[in-house]
Protein backbone atom coordinates (compact mmCIF):
# COMPACT_ATOMS: atom_id res chain seq x y z
CA UNK A 1 0.00 0.00 0.00
CA UNK A 2 1.34 3.53 -0.74
CA UNK A 3 0.62 6.20 1.43
CA UNK A 4 0.38 9.35 0.38
CA UNK A 5 1.28 12.88 2.05
CA UNK A 6 -2.07 15.25 2.36
CA UNK A 7 -1.27 17.86 -0.50
CA UNK A 8 -1.54 21.62 -0.19
CA UNK A 9 -3.31 21.66 -3.32
CA UNK A 10 -6.08 18.91 -2.32
CA UNK A 11 -10.11 19.86 -3.22
CA UNK A 12 -12.84 18.75 -2.18
CA UNK A 13 -14.54 16.18 -4.52
CA UNK A 14 -17.75 18.16 -6.04
CA UNK A 15 -20.42 16.00 -5.91
CA UNK A 16 -22.29 17.88 -8.66
CA UNK A 17 -23.94 15.54 -11.21
CA UNK A 18 -22.47 17.69 -13.95
CA UNK A 19 -19.15 17.70 -12.51
CA UNK A 20 -17.81 16.43 -15.98
CA UNK A 21 -19.08 18.77 -18.08
CA UNK A 22 -16.11 21.11 -17.92
CA UNK A 23 -14.09 18.92 -16.21
CA UNK A 24 -10.42 19.14 -17.09
CA UNK A 25 -9.82 15.08 -17.70
CA UNK A 26 -6.20 13.99 -17.56
CA UNK A 27 -5.21 10.67 -19.59
CA UNK A 28 -2.92 8.28 -17.47
CA UNK A 29 -1.65 5.76 -20.00
CA UNK A 30 -0.23 3.57 -16.43
CA UNK A 31 2.55 1.32 -18.21
CA UNK A 32 4.41 4.66 -19.13
CA UNK A 33 3.88 6.85 -16.02
CA UNK A 34 5.69 5.60 -13.03
CA UNK A 35 7.00 2.61 -11.58
CA UNK A 36 7.27 1.80 -7.97
CA UNK A 37 8.94 -1.70 -8.28
CA UNK A 38 11.53 -0.99 -10.92
CA UNK A 39 10.43 -3.05 -13.39
CA UNK A 40 10.22 -1.03 -16.01
CA UNK A 41 6.14 -0.45 -15.90
CA UNK A 42 4.18 2.12 -14.57
CA UNK A 43 1.96 0.87 -11.91
CA UNK A 44 -0.89 1.82 -10.09
CA UNK A 45 1.19 2.46 -7.01
CA UNK A 46 3.12 4.92 -8.92
CA UNK A 47 -0.07 6.21 -9.87
CA UNK A 48 -1.06 6.81 -6.52
CA UNK A 49 1.98 8.34 -5.44
CA UNK A 50 2.05 11.30 -8.14
CA UNK A 51 -1.67 12.24 -6.78
CA UNK A 52 -0.42 15.09 -5.52
CA UNK A 53 1.13 16.14 -8.40
CA UNK A 54 -2.16 15.58 -10.30
CA UNK A 55 -3.57 17.74 -7.46
CA UNK A 56 -1.31 20.78 -7.92
CA UNK A 57 -1.98 20.58 -11.80
CA UNK A 58 -5.20 20.91 -10.89
CA UNK A 59 -6.83 18.62 -13.06
CA UNK A 60 -11.04 17.42 -12.15
CA UNK A 61 -10.48 14.29 -13.29
CA UNK A 62 -8.17 11.38 -14.14
CA UNK A 63 -8.78 8.72 -16.89
CA UNK A 64 -7.04 5.56 -16.93
CA UNK A 65 -6.33 3.92 -20.02
CA UNK A 66 -6.64 -0.19 -19.31
CA UNK A 67 -4.95 -1.42 -16.41
CA UNK A 68 -6.28 -4.82 -16.73
CA UNK A 69 -4.60 -8.49 -17.09
CA UNK A 70 -3.40 -8.55 -20.61
CA UNK A 71 -0.62 -9.83 -23.05
CA UNK A 72 -0.04 -6.57 -24.10
CA UNK A 73 -0.65 -7.34 -27.85
CA UNK A 74 -2.19 -3.95 -28.11
CA UNK A 75 -0.56 -1.59 -25.25
CA UNK A 76 -3.26 -3.00 -22.61
CA UNK A 77 -6.20 -2.72 -25.06
CA UNK A 78 -6.21 -6.42 -25.32
CA UNK A 79 -7.65 -7.39 -22.02
CA UNK A 80 -7.87 -10.49 -20.49
CA UNK A 81 -10.17 -10.18 -17.49
CA UNK A 82 -12.06 -7.02 -17.30
CA UNK A 83 -12.56 -6.80 -13.38
CA UNK A 84 -9.19 -7.61 -12.59
CA UNK A 85 -6.01 -5.83 -12.16
CA UNK A 86 -2.92 -6.64 -14.16
CA UNK A 87 -0.45 -8.54 -11.50
CA UNK A 88 2.61 -6.38 -12.53
CA UNK A 89 0.64 -3.40 -12.56
CA UNK A 90 -0.80 -4.23 -8.72
CA UNK A 91 -3.68 -5.58 -7.29
CA UNK A 92 -7.71 -4.50 -7.00
CA UNK A 93 -6.72 -3.06 -3.15
CA UNK A 94 -3.85 -1.08 -4.81
CA UNK A 95 -7.05 0.70 -6.90
CA UNK A 96 -9.03 1.02 -4.36
CA UNK A 97 -6.14 3.13 -2.84
CA UNK A 98 -5.78 4.95 -5.83
CA UNK A 99 -9.31 5.80 -6.26
CA UNK A 100 -9.45 6.71 -2.45
CA UNK A 101 -6.50 8.91 -2.54
CA UNK A 102 -7.56 11.03 -5.72
CA UNK A 103 -10.85 11.06 -4.40
CA UNK A 104 -9.57 12.50 -0.83
CA UNK A 105 -7.24 14.75 -3.68
CA UNK A 106 -10.92 16.30 -5.48
CA UNK A 107 -10.12 14.41 -8.29
CA UNK A 108 -12.75 12.12 -10.00
CA UNK A 109 -11.74 8.65 -11.82
CA UNK A 110 -12.58 7.40 -15.49
CA UNK A 111 -11.40 3.62 -16.82
CA UNK A 112 -11.54 3.06 -19.69
CA UNK A 113 -13.80 -0.13 -21.35
CA UNK A 114 -12.95 -2.20 -24.11
CA UNK A 115 -16.25 -3.73 -25.27
CA UNK A 116 -15.63 -4.55 -28.75
CA UNK A 117 -13.03 -7.24 -28.55
CA UNK A 118 -11.24 -9.40 -25.56
CA UNK A 119 -7.94 -10.51 -25.44
CA UNK A 120 -7.21 -14.13 -27.26
CA UNK A 121 -6.23 -14.72 -23.43
CA UNK A 122 -9.41 -13.81 -22.09
CA UNK A 123 -11.23 -17.04 -20.37
CA UNK A 124 -14.33 -16.78 -22.95
CA UNK A 125 -11.92 -16.68 -26.20
CA UNK A 126 -9.78 -20.20 -24.87
CA UNK A 127 -13.27 -21.93 -23.79
CA UNK A 128 -14.34 -21.11 -27.75
CA UNK A 129 -11.28 -22.32 -29.16
CA UNK A 130 -11.40 -25.86 -26.53
CA UNK A 131 -15.49 -25.84 -26.55
CA UNK A 132 -14.78 -26.17 -30.81
CA UNK A 133 -17.69 -25.17 -33.73
CA UNK A 134 -21.19 -25.07 -33.08
CA UNK A 135 -20.72 -24.18 -29.11
CA UNK A 136 -21.94 -22.05 -27.39
CA UNK A 137 -18.71 -20.56 -26.45
CA UNK A 138 -17.94 -19.94 -29.69
CA UNK A 139 -21.19 -17.83 -30.17
CA UNK A 140 -19.89 -15.01 -27.53
CA UNK A 141 -17.85 -14.43 -30.87
CA UNK A 142 -17.90 -14.12 -34.58
CA UNK A 143 -16.79 -17.21 -35.45
CA UNK A 144 -17.48 -18.74 -39.06
CA UNK A 145 -16.84 -21.53 -41.93
CA UNK A 146 -14.71 -20.29 -44.33
CA UNK A 147 -14.47 -20.70 -48.07
CA UNK A 148 -13.24 -22.00 -51.11
CA UNK A 149 -11.94 -25.78 -51.18
CA UNK A 150 -11.83 -27.03 -47.31
CA UNK A 151 -12.40 -23.82 -46.10
CA UNK A 152 -9.29 -22.41 -46.36
CA UNK A 153 -9.74 -19.35 -47.41
CA UNK A 154 -11.29 -16.28 -45.05
CA UNK A 155 -15.13 -16.32 -45.00
CA UNK A 156 -14.79 -12.79 -46.45
CA UNK A 157 -11.69 -10.33 -48.02
CA UNK A 158 -12.58 -7.83 -44.75
CA UNK A 159 -9.43 -6.22 -43.64
CA UNK A 160 -8.33 -5.59 -40.12
CA UNK A 161 -7.73 -1.72 -39.28
CA UNK A 162 -4.38 -2.42 -37.74
CA UNK A 163 -3.70 -3.71 -41.51
CA UNK A 164 -3.50 -7.32 -42.79
CA UNK A 165 -6.66 -9.46 -43.10
CA UNK A 166 -9.30 -9.64 -40.89
CA UNK A 167 -10.66 -13.50 -40.02
CA UNK A 168 -7.78 -15.59 -38.39
CA UNK A 169 -8.08 -19.06 -38.56
CA UNK A 170 -7.99 -21.46 -35.78
CA UNK A 171 -6.43 -25.34 -35.53
CA UNK A 172 -10.25 -26.91 -35.85
CA UNK A 173 -10.30 -25.10 -39.57
CA UNK A 174 -13.22 -22.42 -38.04
CA UNK A 175 -12.22 -18.52 -38.52
CA UNK A 176 -12.90 -16.00 -36.23
CA UNK A 177 -13.10 -12.06 -37.12
CA UNK A 178 -11.06 -8.73 -35.28
CA UNK A 179 -11.41 -5.61 -36.44
CA UNK A 180 -7.92 -4.85 -34.69
CA UNK A 181 -5.19 -7.26 -34.02
CA UNK A 182 -5.23 -11.26 -34.51
CA UNK A 183 -4.83 -11.55 -30.81
CA UNK A 184 -8.38 -8.76 -30.28
CA UNK A 185 -10.83 -11.17 -31.09
CA UNK A 186 -14.43 -9.23 -31.70
CA UNK A 187 -17.20 -9.67 -29.28
CA UNK A 188 -20.72 -10.98 -30.58
CA UNK A 189 -22.93 -8.29 -29.43
CA UNK A 190 -26.03 -10.30 -30.01
CA UNK A 191 -25.19 -12.52 -27.40
CA UNK A 192 -27.35 -11.82 -24.00
CA UNK A 193 -24.67 -13.25 -22.06
CA UNK A 194 -21.88 -10.62 -23.76
CA UNK A 195 -24.17 -8.09 -23.02
CA UNK A 196 -25.03 -8.75 -19.44
CA UNK A 197 -21.24 -9.80 -18.24
CA UNK A 198 -20.05 -6.09 -19.27
CA UNK A 199 -23.11 -4.63 -17.36
CA UNK A 200 -21.51 -6.81 -14.80
CA UNK A 201 -18.16 -5.23 -15.15
CA UNK A 202 -19.93 -1.58 -15.13
CA UNK A 203 -21.24 -1.92 -11.55
CA UNK A 204 -18.11 -3.63 -10.69
CA UNK A 205 -16.08 -0.72 -10.84
CA UNK A 206 -18.79 2.10 -10.14
CA UNK A 207 -19.31 -0.01 -6.68
CA UNK A 208 -15.92 0.19 -6.56
CA UNK A 209 -15.90 4.31 -6.73
CA UNK A 210 -15.02 4.47 -9.97
CA UNK A 211 -16.89 7.63 -11.59
CA UNK A 212 -17.02 7.09 -15.09
CA UNK A 213 -16.09 5.16 -18.30
CA UNK A 214 -14.29 5.82 -21.22
CA UNK A 215 -15.87 3.39 -24.35
CA UNK A 216 -13.30 2.07 -26.55
CA UNK A 217 -14.33 2.11 -30.28
CA UNK A 218 -18.11 2.80 -29.42
CA UNK A 219 -19.41 2.53 -32.72
CA UNK A 220 -18.28 -0.72 -33.62
CA UNK A 221 -19.58 -3.26 -31.24
CA UNK A 222 -23.07 -4.20 -33.03
CA UNK A 223 -23.15 -5.63 -36.23
CA UNK A 224 -25.46 -7.19 -38.61
CA UNK A 225 -24.01 -10.64 -39.87
CA UNK A 226 -26.13 -11.95 -42.05
CA UNK A 227 -25.78 -13.82 -44.42
CA UNK A 228 -24.34 -14.08 -47.83
CA UNK A 229 -21.73 -11.37 -45.70
CA UNK A 230 -20.99 -8.58 -47.99
CA UNK A 231 -17.36 -8.12 -49.45
CA UNK A 232 -14.59 -5.41 -48.77
CA UNK A 233 -15.66 -3.22 -51.40
CA UNK A 234 -19.57 -3.62 -51.68
CA UNK A 235 -18.78 -2.43 -47.78
CA UNK A 236 -16.91 -0.20 -48.75
CA UNK A 237 -19.42 1.26 -50.87
CA UNK A 238 -22.28 1.18 -48.25
CA UNK A 239 -23.41 4.83 -46.38
CA UNK A 240 -22.70 4.28 -43.03
CA UNK A 241 -26.22 5.95 -41.82
CA UNK A 242 -27.09 3.87 -38.87
CA UNK A 243 -27.79 0.58 -40.97
CA UNK A 244 -23.60 -0.47 -42.11
CA UNK A 245 -23.17 -3.75 -40.94
CA UNK A 246 -19.90 -2.93 -39.37
CA UNK A 247 -20.06 0.47 -38.03
CA UNK A 248 -21.84 3.22 -36.36
CA UNK A 249 -25.20 1.27 -36.25
CA UNK A 250 -28.28 2.48 -34.89
CA UNK A 251 -28.82 -0.56 -32.69
CA UNK A 252 -25.45 -0.04 -30.66
CA UNK A 253 -27.74 2.79 -28.66
CA UNK A 254 -29.72 0.00 -27.62
CA UNK A 255 -26.86 -1.44 -25.74
CA UNK A 256 -25.72 1.96 -23.78
CA UNK A 257 -29.49 2.87 -22.81
CA UNK A 258 -29.14 -0.19 -20.79
CA UNK A 259 -25.78 0.98 -19.49
CA UNK A 260 -27.29 4.39 -19.30
CA UNK A 261 -30.03 2.64 -17.03
CA UNK A 262 -27.31 0.89 -14.49
CA UNK A 263 -25.36 4.58 -14.98
CA UNK A 264 -27.91 6.19 -13.56
CA UNK A 265 -28.87 4.48 -10.42
CA UNK A 266 -25.16 5.55 -8.86
CA UNK A 267 -25.29 8.76 -7.05
CA UNK A 268 -23.70 11.11 -9.06
CA UNK A 269 -24.74 9.19 -11.86
CA UNK A 270 -21.77 7.41 -13.69
CA UNK A 271 -20.72 9.09 -16.81
CA UNK A 272 -19.46 7.89 -19.97
CA UNK A 273 -17.50 9.08 -22.81
CA UNK A 274 -17.48 8.01 -26.34
CA UNK A 275 -14.46 7.34 -28.64
CA UNK A 276 -16.91 7.52 -31.16
CA UNK A 277 -15.13 7.75 -34.86
CA UNK A 278 -18.30 8.65 -36.86
CA UNK A 279 -19.69 11.83 -39.26
CA UNK A 280 -20.44 14.76 -37.30
CA UNK A 281 -23.56 14.86 -37.67
CA UNK A 282 -23.94 11.11 -35.81
CA UNK A 283 -21.95 12.18 -33.29
CA UNK A 284 -25.35 13.64 -30.93
CA UNK A 285 -26.53 10.11 -31.04
CA UNK A 286 -23.79 8.79 -28.59
CA UNK A 287 -23.38 11.98 -26.53
CA UNK A 288 -27.11 11.99 -25.86
CA UNK A 289 -28.47 11.79 -21.87
CA UNK A 290 -30.16 8.34 -22.89
CA UNK A 291 -26.93 7.01 -24.39
CA UNK A 292 -23.27 7.48 -23.34
CA UNK A 293 -23.82 11.14 -22.51
CA UNK A 294 -20.58 12.74 -24.37
CA UNK A 295 -18.81 12.11 -27.37
CA UNK A 296 -15.00 12.78 -28.20
CA UNK A 297 -14.68 15.51 -30.87
CA UNK A 298 -11.31 14.59 -32.40
CA UNK A 299 -11.22 17.39 -34.79
CA UNK A 300 -8.33 19.37 -33.25
CA UNK A 301 -5.91 15.99 -33.65
CA UNK A 302 -6.59 16.12 -36.95
CA UNK A 303 -6.23 19.97 -37.76
CA UNK A 304 -3.42 22.23 -38.73
CA UNK A 305 -2.32 25.12 -36.23
CA UNK A 306 -4.56 27.23 -38.06
CA UNK A 307 -6.88 30.19 -37.09
CA UNK A 308 -9.78 29.10 -39.66
CA UNK A 309 -9.52 25.50 -38.91
CA UNK A 310 -9.68 25.91 -35.19
CA UNK A 311 -12.64 28.77 -35.30
CA UNK A 312 -14.56 26.45 -37.41
CA UNK A 313 -14.17 23.57 -34.91
CA UNK A 314 -15.12 25.18 -32.05
CA UNK A 315 -18.50 26.59 -33.86
CA UNK A 316 -19.09 23.32 -35.36
CA UNK A 317 -18.47 21.18 -31.79
CA UNK A 318 -20.85 23.81 -30.04
CA UNK A 319 -23.39 23.42 -32.29
CA UNK A 320 -23.32 19.80 -32.03
CA UNK A 321 -22.97 19.72 -27.82
CA UNK A 322 -26.26 22.05 -28.31
CA UNK A 323 -27.81 19.58 -30.61
CA UNK A 324 -27.28 16.62 -27.57
CA UNK A 325 -27.58 18.40 -24.79
CA UNK A 326 -24.17 17.55 -23.62
CA UNK A 327 -21.14 19.14 -23.44
CA UNK A 328 -18.05 18.71 -25.81
CA UNK A 329 -14.50 17.65 -25.60
CA UNK A 330 -11.27 19.10 -26.52
CA UNK A 331 -8.67 16.99 -27.50
CA UNK A 332 -5.06 17.81 -28.70
CA UNK A 333 -3.09 14.46 -27.95
CA UNK A 334 -3.32 11.01 -26.73
CA UNK A 335 -2.46 8.04 -27.07
CA UNK A 336 -2.99 7.15 -30.54
CA UNK A 337 -1.86 10.03 -32.65
CA UNK A 338 1.65 11.88 -32.78
CA UNK A 339 2.25 14.58 -30.05
CA UNK A 340 0.90 17.30 -30.24
CA UNK A 341 3.83 19.38 -29.71
CA UNK A 342 5.44 17.37 -32.36
CA UNK A 343 2.67 18.09 -35.17
CA UNK A 344 2.58 21.93 -34.57
CA UNK A 345 6.17 21.83 -35.73
CA UNK A 346 6.38 20.09 -38.60
CA UNK A 347 5.02 21.18 -42.37
CA UNK A 348 1.02 21.39 -42.39
CA UNK A 349 -0.95 18.11 -42.73
CA UNK A 350 -1.61 17.16 -46.66
CA UNK A 351 -5.08 16.92 -47.13
CA UNK A 352 -7.01 14.90 -49.23
CA UNK A 353 -10.32 16.10 -51.04
CA UNK A 354 -12.32 15.73 -47.69
CA UNK A 355 -9.58 17.88 -46.15
CA UNK A 356 -8.77 15.48 -44.23
CA UNK A 357 -4.80 14.43 -43.60
CA UNK A 358 -3.89 11.91 -46.01
CA UNK A 359 -2.01 10.08 -43.43
CA UNK A 360 -2.49 10.30 -39.61
CA UNK A 361 -0.71 13.80 -39.17
CA UNK A 362 3.20 13.37 -38.68
CA UNK A 363 3.30 9.61 -39.80
CA UNK A 364 6.06 10.76 -42.63
CA UNK A 365 8.15 12.28 -40.39
CA UNK A 366 8.59 9.29 -37.99
CA UNK A 367 9.04 6.84 -41.23
CA UNK A 368 11.77 8.81 -41.95
CA UNK A 369 13.06 8.08 -38.36
CA UNK A 370 12.37 11.65 -37.35
CA UNK A 371 14.65 13.35 -39.93
CA UNK A 372 12.87 14.91 -42.76
CA UNK A 373 11.27 16.97 -42.87
CA UNK A 374 12.99 18.81 -40.14
CA UNK A 375 11.12 19.40 -36.76
CA UNK A 376 10.78 22.79 -35.65
CA UNK A 377 10.88 21.70 -31.93
CA UNK A 378 10.72 25.04 -30.64
CA UNK A 379 7.97 26.10 -32.91
CA UNK A 380 6.22 23.23 -32.11
CA UNK A 381 6.26 23.95 -28.59
CA UNK A 382 5.45 27.28 -28.87
CA UNK A 383 2.44 26.63 -30.71
CA UNK A 384 1.33 23.62 -28.52
CA UNK A 385 1.32 26.22 -25.38
CA UNK A 386 -0.82 28.73 -27.31
CA UNK A 387 -3.17 25.80 -28.80
CA UNK A 388 -3.71 24.56 -25.21
CA UNK A 389 -4.47 27.93 -23.59
CA UNK A 390 -7.17 28.57 -26.41
CA UNK A 391 -8.40 24.75 -25.75
CA UNK A 392 -8.06 25.61 -21.63
CA UNK A 393 -10.47 28.66 -22.41
CA UNK A 394 -12.94 27.13 -24.14
CA UNK A 395 -16.48 25.91 -22.86
CA UNK A 396 -17.17 21.82 -22.54
CA UNK A 397 -14.23 19.26 -20.59
CA UNK A 398 -10.91 19.47 -21.79
CA UNK A 399 -8.56 16.18 -22.41
CA UNK A 400 -5.21 15.99 -21.19
CA UNK A 401 -2.82 13.75 -22.06
CA UNK A 402 -0.06 12.89 -19.89
CA UNK A 403 3.25 14.23 -20.92
CA UNK A 404 1.86 17.57 -22.89
CA UNK A 405 1.60 19.44 -19.95
CA UNK A 406 5.76 19.59 -19.87
CA UNK A 407 5.38 20.17 -23.46
CA UNK A 408 6.84 16.97 -24.36
CA UNK A 409 7.33 15.95 -28.16
CA UNK A 410 6.89 12.45 -29.80
CA UNK A 411 9.90 10.25 -29.35
CA UNK A 412 11.04 9.18 -33.26
CA UNK A 413 14.08 7.21 -33.23
CA UNK A 414 12.90 4.08 -31.49
CA UNK A 415 14.76 1.04 -32.67
CA UNK A 416 12.40 -1.52 -34.55
CA UNK A 417 13.61 -4.02 -32.44
CA UNK A 418 12.05 -2.19 -29.47
CA UNK A 419 8.99 -1.53 -31.07
CA UNK A 420 5.67 -2.66 -28.86
CA UNK A 421 2.78 -1.51 -31.20
CA UNK A 422 0.77 -3.66 -33.32
CA UNK A 423 0.46 -0.98 -36.05
CA UNK A 424 3.45 -0.99 -36.93
CA UNK A 425 4.25 -5.02 -37.22
CA UNK A 426 0.81 -5.66 -38.84
CA UNK A 427 1.51 -2.85 -41.50
CA UNK A 428 5.44 -2.37 -42.27
CA UNK A 429 6.29 0.75 -43.67
CA UNK A 430 3.02 2.59 -43.97
CA UNK A 431 2.74 3.63 -39.91
CA UNK A 432 5.26 4.10 -37.15
CA UNK A 433 2.84 3.21 -34.50
CA UNK A 434 2.04 4.69 -31.57
CA UNK A 435 5.07 4.11 -29.29
CA UNK A 436 7.06 7.30 -29.55
CA UNK A 437 3.46 9.26 -27.34
CA UNK A 438 3.79 6.26 -25.18
CA UNK A 439 7.45 6.39 -23.43
CA UNK A 440 7.38 6.94 -19.87
CA UNK A 441 7.83 10.10 -18.60
CA UNK A 442 10.44 11.82 -17.09
CA UNK A 443 10.25 12.87 -13.45
CA UNK A 444 13.34 13.86 -12.61
CA UNK A 445 16.44 15.20 -14.82
CA UNK A 446 19.37 13.37 -13.04
CA UNK A 447 17.59 10.19 -11.76
CA UNK A 448 17.97 6.59 -13.61
CA UNK A 449 15.28 6.86 -16.37
CA UNK A 450 14.52 10.04 -15.66
CA UNK A 451 12.94 9.24 -12.31
CA UNK A 452 10.43 6.71 -13.88
CA UNK A 453 11.72 3.96 -11.91
CA UNK A 454 15.14 2.66 -10.61
CA UNK A 455 15.26 -0.20 -13.40
CA UNK A 456 14.98 1.72 -16.62
CA UNK A 457 12.01 2.09 -19.01
CA UNK A 458 9.98 -0.07 -20.96
CA UNK A 459 10.38 1.85 -24.04
CA UNK A 460 13.88 3.86 -24.68
CA UNK A 461 13.56 7.55 -23.08
CA UNK A 462 15.92 9.80 -25.57
CA UNK A 463 18.26 11.91 -23.66
CA UNK A 464 16.77 15.20 -24.81
CA UNK A 465 13.61 13.98 -22.17
CA UNK A 466 16.20 15.29 -19.27
CA UNK A 467 14.95 18.89 -20.77
CA UNK A 468 11.75 18.01 -19.92
CA UNK A 469 11.69 16.71 -16.39
CA UNK A 470 8.96 17.66 -13.82
CA UNK A 471 11.42 18.63 -11.61
CA UNK A 472 13.41 21.17 -13.85
CA UNK A 473 9.95 22.85 -14.99
CA UNK A 474 9.12 23.06 -11.40
CA UNK A 475 11.63 25.28 -10.74
CA UNK A 476 11.20 27.54 -13.48
CA UNK A 477 8.22 29.82 -13.65
CA UNK A 478 8.31 30.37 -17.24
CA UNK A 479 8.01 26.46 -17.85
CA UNK A 480 5.09 24.49 -19.54
CA UNK A 481 3.91 23.00 -16.42
CA UNK A 482 4.17 25.99 -14.71
CA UNK A 483 2.12 27.33 -17.75
CA UNK A 484 -0.50 24.58 -17.18
CA UNK A 485 -0.91 25.39 -13.97
CA UNK A 486 -1.67 28.24 -13.88
CA UNK A 487 -4.29 28.02 -16.32
CA UNK A 488 -5.42 25.21 -14.76
CA UNK A 489 -5.87 27.38 -11.60
CA UNK A 490 -7.72 30.39 -13.02
CA UNK A 491 -10.05 28.13 -15.20
CA UNK A 492 -11.25 26.78 -11.56
CA UNK A 493 -12.09 30.57 -10.56
CA UNK A 494 -12.91 32.15 -13.79
CA UNK A 495 -15.68 29.64 -15.45
CA UNK A 496 -18.63 29.52 -14.71
CA UNK A 497 -21.64 28.99 -17.55
CA UNK A 498 -20.81 27.36 -21.18
CA UNK A 499 -21.08 30.32 -22.99
CA UNK A 500 -18.84 32.01 -25.68
CA UNK A 501 -19.34 34.58 -27.77
CA UNK A 502 -16.97 35.75 -30.63
CA UNK A 503 -15.25 39.03 -30.55
CA UNK A 504 -13.87 40.40 -33.78
CA UNK A 505 -9.62 41.03 -33.31
CA UNK A 506 -9.31 42.56 -36.33
CA UNK A 507 -7.15 40.11 -38.23
CA UNK A 508 -7.73 36.58 -40.01
CA UNK A 509 -5.55 35.09 -38.11
CA UNK A 510 -6.52 36.03 -35.11
CA UNK A 511 -9.16 34.26 -32.86
CA UNK A 512 -10.85 35.55 -29.86
CA UNK A 513 -13.64 34.77 -27.40
CA UNK A 514 -15.30 35.62 -24.64
CA UNK A 515 -16.76 33.80 -21.59
CA UNK A 516 -19.00 34.96 -19.03
CA UNK A 517 -17.55 37.66 -16.57
CA UNK A 518 -15.25 39.17 -19.00
CA UNK A 519 -13.04 36.55 -19.57
CA UNK A 520 -11.31 36.82 -23.16
CA UNK A 521 -9.06 34.41 -24.51
CA UNK A 522 -7.18 35.40 -27.78
CA UNK A 523 -4.75 33.50 -30.09
CA UNK A 524 -2.68 34.87 -32.79
CA UNK A 525 -2.14 31.87 -35.40
CA UNK A 526 -0.09 34.26 -37.32
CA UNK A 527 3.47 34.59 -37.15
CA UNK A 528 3.76 38.23 -36.86
CA UNK A 529 2.02 40.44 -33.86
CA UNK A 530 -1.13 41.78 -33.33
CA UNK A 531 -2.75 44.09 -31.23
CA UNK A 532 -4.00 42.99 -28.02
CA UNK A 533 -7.50 43.71 -26.92
CA UNK A 534 -8.29 46.10 -23.99
CA UNK A 535 -8.20 43.92 -20.50
CA UNK A 536 -6.09 42.95 -17.46
CA UNK A 537 -3.39 40.26 -18.65
CA UNK A 538 -4.14 36.99 -16.31
CA UNK A 539 -1.51 34.68 -18.05
CA UNK A 540 -0.10 34.21 -21.55
CA UNK A 541 1.41 31.52 -23.40
CA UNK A 542 4.71 33.38 -24.44
CA UNK A 543 6.08 36.71 -22.92
CA UNK A 544 4.61 39.39 -23.46
CA UNK A 545 7.01 42.34 -24.75
CA UNK A 546 4.92 45.97 -24.50
CA UNK A 547 1.53 45.93 -25.37
CA UNK A 548 1.43 43.73 -28.35
CA UNK A 549 0.29 39.97 -28.62
CA UNK A 550 3.29 38.22 -30.10
CA UNK A 551 2.68 35.46 -33.13
CA UNK A 552 1.31 31.76 -31.96
CA UNK A 553 0.55 32.93 -28.42
CA UNK A 554 -2.70 32.96 -26.34
CA UNK A 555 -3.62 35.65 -23.96
CA UNK A 556 -6.11 35.57 -21.32
CA UNK A 557 -7.45 38.66 -20.02
CA UNK A 558 -10.14 40.33 -18.00
CA UNK A 559 -12.62 42.92 -19.04
CA UNK A 560 -13.69 45.10 -16.43
C1 LIG B 1 -8.98 2.55 -29.50
C2 LIG B 1 -7.79 2.80 -28.60
C3 LIG B 1 -6.57 2.25 -29.24
C4 LIG B 1 -6.75 0.76 -29.44
C5 LIG B 1 -8.02 0.46 -30.23
C6 LIG B 1 -8.40 -0.99 -30.13
O1 LIG B 1 -8.89 3.25 -30.68
O2 LIG B 1 -7.69 4.17 -28.32
O3 LIG B 1 -5.41 2.49 -28.49
O4 LIG B 1 -5.66 0.23 -30.13
O5 LIG B 1 -9.13 1.18 -29.73
O6 LIG B 1 -8.81 -1.31 -28.84
CA1 LIG C 1 6.26 -1.52 -12.01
Amino acid sequence: MTTVAPSPHARVLSDAPDWWRQAVVYQVYPRSFADTNGDGLGDIPGITSRVPYLAELGVDAVWLSPFYPSDLADGGYDVADYRDVDPRLGTLADMDELIAQLHAHGIRVVVDIVPNHTSDKHAWFQEALEAGRGSAARERYIFREGTGPDGAEPPTDWVSVFGGAGWERVADGQWYFHNFDVSQPDLNWANPEVRADFVKTLRFWSDRGVDGFRIDVAHMLTKDLTEPLPSRAELEAMPIDGTHPLLDRDDVHEVYAEWRAVFNEYDPPRTAVAEAWVHPSRVPLYASAESLGQSFNFDLLEADFDAGQFRRIVADNLALAAESGSSTTWVLSNHDVVRHATRYGLPDAERGADGRPTLKHGNEWLLSGGRTPALDAERGERRARAAALFVLGLPGSAYLYQGEELGLHEVADIPDAERQDPTFFRSPGVDMGRDGCRVPLPWAASDAAFGFGAGGAHLPQPEWFARYAVDLQDQDPASTLALYRRALGLRHELQADEELSWVDAGSEGVVAFERPGGWVVVTNFGESAAPLPDGEILVSSRELDGGALPGETTVWLRRS
